[in-house]
């Protein structure tokens, strides 16, 4: 079985992408594809690199059962674009970002995350950081949707 890799990106790699970060890789070790689906996130800018997801974030996560404390804020290198598969942007910035950064034969890698969900009107995860709490809960439902449909089109596509 050959192996799919996913990276998430946001703009500081603390807040969305880490959250979808570990809302994916708690989908994928329930399913037992650790093995066989690698994932990481990373940040478009160098703001937070080192530092742990805000406390927001990891906040609402362990209200649903997900643990990031372990995770570690990096920027977007180069290589991921070789490395990663699926480089799934948060937001249209960030997409576009990715996309000025990818060599022309890595730009089918960069997508829209949302678009592995109907079930919300929004395209992209909206920025939490200046926001309540309430901006976190939904950056939480967005990412845990978009997982389930990911994890499904990486099962049909790749692994079946
Ligand atoms: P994220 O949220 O891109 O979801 O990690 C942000 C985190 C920090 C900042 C902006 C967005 N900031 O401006 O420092």
């Amino acid at each position: 079985m050959s192996k799919v890799s996913v990276l998430f990106v946001c703009l500081g790699n603390i807040c969305r992408s880490p959250t979808a970060h570990a809302v994916f890789r708690k989908m994928v070790q329930d399913q037992g594809l650790d093995k066989v689906i690698d994932i990481d996130s990373a940040g478009t800018a160098a703001y937070h690199v080192g530092k742990h997801p805000d406390v927001r974030s990891m906040e609402t996560a362990r209200n649903r059962g997900i643990e990031m404390l372990d995770l570690r804020a990096r920027k977007v290198d180069f290589g991921d674009f070789y490395v990663y598969d699926y480089i799934l942007a948060m937001d249209e910035e960030n997409y576009h970002n990715l996309l000025e950064l990818a060599l022309p034969e890595h730009r089918d890698k960069v997508q829209m995350f949302l678009d592995y969900t109907q079930e919300f009107p929004e395209s992209e995860v909206p920025d939490p950081y200046y926001g309540g709490a309430q901006g976190f809960e939904h950056v939480f439902d967005l990412v845990e949707s978009a997982s389930e449909g990911l994890l499904e089109h990486i099962k049909k596509t790749h692994l079946s």
